[in-house]
C-alpha cells in the first residue's frame, strides 16, 4: 500500500522518499509528523513530513541513516512498501502573517523547515532562512529554500561553506526586525538558537524530536518540560516556545537508549537482519 515513489540519495547517508499514503497526504501540513514501522519485527519511528503531492497521493520523507530502523529504510528500493504509516501526527507549524520571520534549519531536517517556510513565504512574509550542517557536502535544500526566502544564509560546522557557527545571527537580528523565528534541527542547534534570539524577545518555536513510541501521548516516552510543565511531544509538540524548554531534560531522555541503539545498529550493519531474527527466535 505505502510503496515508495521516489528513493534519491541528497548526501551521504540522506535519503529523499516520495512515499505512495494519499489519505496522509491529503490531510498533512507543516510541521506535521507520520510513524512509520518498517515490516512485522520492526520498530515504530517518527519522520517529519517534508512536502506533499497531493495530485499523486505521496508525501516526502527526508531521513539520516544513523541507526537500525533508518538504515533499514535505507536500504528500500522504488516500488518497495513500508508496512505502517501513521498520519499527519502531531501539530500542523502556526502560519500566519507574523512579519519577517527567521527560519533556521540544521542536518536533516532542512527539508522539512523548507515546507513551512514555503508556506510562511505565500502567506506574504518576509523569510530569512539560515541552513546549516556538518559540512558542505551534508548541504541539502538550499536551492529549494533559495526560491522560497527573501534572504538565505548558510552555515557548517567546519566553515566549508558559508559561516562557521552562529554567531553571525546577533547581526542579522541587531539589523533586522525579525517579529518570529522557527528553527528545527539538532538539539544542541535549537538550543544555541534560542540562546541568541532570547535577549531580543523573539518568539522561537523549536521542533522537538525526543523518543517516540506511540505517537498518541499514551506512552509517555516524548516527556518534555516546557516552563515547567510536563508536556508530550507527540501530542502537545512538536513545536514549542523554545524559551522554555528544559534542555538539560531533553538531552539526558534522548541518550536513554544510546547503549542499545549503537549495539542494534552494529547488529543489523554486520550481522544483517536474518542473523538478528535468528538470534532472537
Ligand atoms: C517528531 C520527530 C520527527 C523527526 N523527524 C525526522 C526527520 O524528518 N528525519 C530524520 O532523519 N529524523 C527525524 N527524527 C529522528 C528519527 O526519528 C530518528 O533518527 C530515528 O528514530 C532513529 O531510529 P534508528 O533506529 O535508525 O536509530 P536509533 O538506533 O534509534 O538511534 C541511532 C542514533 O540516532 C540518535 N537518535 C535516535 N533518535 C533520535 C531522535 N529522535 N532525534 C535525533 N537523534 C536521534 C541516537 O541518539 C543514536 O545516536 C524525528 C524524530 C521525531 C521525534
Ligand atoms: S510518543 Fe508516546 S506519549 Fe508521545
Amino acid at each position: 500500500m505505502n510503496n515508495i515513489v521516489v528513493n534519491k540519495e541528497l548526501a551521504p547517508k540522506i535519503k529523499l522518499f516520495d512515499i505512495y499514503a494519499p489519505e496522509v497526504a491529503a490531510k498533512a501540513k507543516p510541521g506535521n509528523f507520520v510513524i512509520l514501522r518498517i515490516d512485522e519485527k520492526g520498530e515504530r519511528f517518527p519522520l517529519t513530513i517534508a512536502g506533499i503531492d497531493s495530485s499523486s497521493g505521496t508525501l516526502r520523507l527526508v531521513f539520516n541513516e544513523v541507526g537500525k530502523s533508518t538504515k533499514k529504510l535505507g536500504n528500500l528500493l522504488e516500488g518497495d512498501e513500508v508496512l505502517d504509516l501513521v498520519g499527519p501526527l502531531g501539530n500542523a507549524s502556526e502560519i500566519d502573517d507574523f512579519g519577517n520571520v527567521l527560519c533556521v534549519g540544521g542536518g536533516v531536517l532542512v527539508a522539512p523547515l523548507h515546507f513551512i517556510a514555503s508556506a510562511l513565504h505565500r502567506t506574504g512574509n518576509k523569510v530569512i532562512t539560515i541552513i546549516g550542517a556538518r559540512n558542505k557536502n551534508l548541504l541539502i535544500f538550499e536551492d529549494e529554500l533559495k526560491s522560497v526566502s527573501d534572504e538565505l544564509y548558510v552555515t557548517t560546522d567546519d566553515g566549508s561553506k558559508g559561516y562557521s557557527g552562529l554567531d553571525f545571527v546577533k547581526e542579522i537580528l541587531d539589523q533586522k526586525n525579525i517579529n518570529r523565528a522557527v528553527a528545527m534541527g539538532p538539539v544542541a542547534m535549537l538550543k544555541a538558537v534560542c540562546e541568541i534570539t532570547k535577549p531580543y524577545n523573539i518568539k522561537t518555536m523549536v521542533a522537538l524530536t525526543p523518543i517516540m513510541l506511540d505517537g498518541t501521548g499514551m506512552c509517555g516516552g516524548c516527556r518534555v518540560s516546557v516552563d515547567g510543565q510536563t508536556k508530550f511531544s507527540c501530542v502537545d509538540g512538536p513545536e514549542f516556545d523554545g524559551h522554555q524548554v528544559d534542555w538539560e531534560l531533553l538531552s539526558s531522555r534522548m541518550r536513554t537508549y544510546s547503549t542499545e541503539e549503537r549495539i542494534s545498529s552494529l547488529f543489523y550493519e554486520v550481522l544483517g537482519e536474518e542473523r538478528l531474527r535468528i538470534g532472537s527466535d
